[in-house]
Order: C-alpha cells, then structure tokens, then sequence
C-alpha cells in the first residue's frame, strides 16, 4: 500500500494509475476506521482496478468545534486496517493541503439540505461538498463510495456531482451494524459503558417505527418513539422524523409508489448518533 501525504504525491502516481485505463476507486473518510469503512473498501475492490482511500478530518464540516476536537484520531490503526483490506493507495494529506486558501463556496442544493442534518447542523453539508469535490478534483476517481448510514449525505454528493457535471459514478452501500443492531461509527467509541447501553436502543426504535407504521398513523408513531427517548435519561433526540426518500421532506402519511425513510439523530450522553431504516 502507498502512503501519500500529498496533492503532488497523488498527481505523481496519476500518470501511472490512469495508463493502461485502470479503473480508480475511492472512499473519503475520516480515520477512526471500522468494519463499516472497510466493507466500501471492498465494493471498490470487487469493481476497481484501483481502490484509493482518504483519511482526513475535514475542520469544515464541524459546525461543533468541540465535536472536532473530541473527533476520533487513530492514523496508525486505520494504515495497518487498510494495509490488511488490501486498500492500494491511502491518501492522509494536511489540511493545508486540501485547503490551501480558504475555501469560501457556497454550494446550494435546495430543499435536501433544509432539513434533519443540514437543519441541525448548520453549514455541515457545505463543508462536506467543500472537501468531497476537493479530493474528487485531486483523485479523479471514476467511482466513488458513499455508505447509506449518511443516507443525507448520500443525496447531497449525489446532487453535487450532478451540479458541478463530474464524471464519477456515486455508489452507496448498505449500514454495517455491531451484533446488538448499533450502526458503527467512529464515534461509538467515545462512548462510555453506560452510553454506549443506551445507544443501543436507536436501532430498537427504528426496528420499532417500521413495524408500527404498518397499523398506526405516522405522527402518533413518531411521538411514541420520541416518549421512549425521553424516558431514557441518556438519550436526547435531535430529530426523528419520517422523509420521502428521494426528497427527504416530511410525510405524515404512506402514499402508494413512494419510498418512505425513518431518520434519527440521537445524543446518547455527549456524542451524537445518526441512523436511519427504509420502512417500505
Ligand atoms: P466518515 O464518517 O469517516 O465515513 C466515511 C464513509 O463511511 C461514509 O460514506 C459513511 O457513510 C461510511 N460509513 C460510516 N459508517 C458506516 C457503516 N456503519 N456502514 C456503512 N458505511 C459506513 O462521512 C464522512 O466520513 C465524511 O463526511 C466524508 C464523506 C469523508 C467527508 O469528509
């Protein structure tokens, strides 16, 4: 595997990577890798000649500094799980090397970003577009992967792609879960014995919000599940909230056609958890 530290590095290889048309894939991520990260590793690897990843912690997308500050940093660790994933190249670059003058766009993807995350966290999706275009611009990969546990996220590079015109296919791929349901993420791992029990009831909830969509109406579905969060006195919800999945606007309703998407952004203590389950 080869380490590349810079844009230079990456440009270096470029001349040899697209001779002989080799197909480029790539997954961006920000370190504290899990099983989750390794299983877009694969996808790439069973379609790409190529598979690139990125480890960089984007200081734009945090709208939360302290939510920076305490984000996971295990490089070491992510080298030697990538190097084991059979990753080809790893990309680790400085931040002045994505943003070597301020990045000062302002991407507008309409309605996607007005709600759920892009309401909560304010300038989140920006700041993800600001980076993601970035390293596509540096990589040039032909394919890119995207897990659906950012199901928001998901849309709104797909919707970036398609406003900026680049010629990079957006593959998205299913939530890996730990065996009690949780969706991993690199932020389970700053949660305590305690938080890390009470998290554990997010997937139940969703399992939860399936089910009983089919006999209750969809609001009385939601506040059943946000009283079962409040009685949990770790447990804080963001959100939860049922979405067109193409749209992601609210429904109240199941109309006949249309994909339906529960959502939730859940604080267990300090670190806040997102999840989401198709629910037709
Ligand atoms: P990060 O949270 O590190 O996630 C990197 C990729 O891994 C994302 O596409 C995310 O959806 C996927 N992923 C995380 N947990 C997963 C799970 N349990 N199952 C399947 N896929 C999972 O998402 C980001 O980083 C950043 O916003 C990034 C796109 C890198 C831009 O900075």
């Amino acid at each position: 595997m080869i380490i590349c530290k810079t844009t230079q590095e990456i440009r270096d290889l470029e001349a040899n990577l697209t001779f002989g048309k080799k197909l480029i894939g790539f997954v961006p991520t920000m370190g504290a890798l899990h099983k989750g990260h390794i299983s877009l590793l694969k996808e790439s690897k069973k379609s790409c000649d190529i598979t690139i990843c990125s480890v960089f912690v984007n200081p734009n997308q945090f709208n939360d500094k302290g939510d920076l500050a305490r984000y996971p940093r295990t490089p070491e660790a992510d080298i030697k799980m990538l190097e084991e994933a059979g990753c080809d190249i790893v990309f680790m670059p400085s931040i002045e090397e994505i943003y070597p003058k301020t990045d000062t766009r302002v991407f507008d993807f309409g309605a996607i970003d007005k709600v759920l995350d892009g309401a909560y966290r304010p300038g989140h999706f920006n700041g993800v577009a600001q980076v993601v275009s970035r390293l596509f611009d540096i990589i040039k990969p032909h394919k890119a992967f995207f897990g659906l546990k950012d199901y928001q996220q998901v849309l709104i590079i797909k919707k970036m792609v398609e406003q900026l015109q680049l010629k990079v296919e957006i593959v998205a791929c299913p939530i890996l879960r730990e065996a009690d349901g949780l969706a991993m993420s690199s932020r389970n791992t700053l949660l305590d014995a305690e938080e890390r029990k009470a998290a554990s009831l997010i997937p139940k909830l969703m399992q939860e919000a399936k089910t009983l969509s089919t006999t209750m109406s969809l609001p009385d579905v939601k506040n059943k599940l946000l009283a079962e969060i409040s009685a949990n006195p770790l447990l804080k919800a963001d959100y939860i909230e049922f979405c067109n999945a193409d749209t992601l606007q609210p429904i109240t309703e199941i109309k006949p056609g249309k994909k339906v998407i529960c959502l939730a952004a859940i604080y267990s203590g300090k670190i806040r958890l997102i999840d989401n389950l198709f629910i037709n």
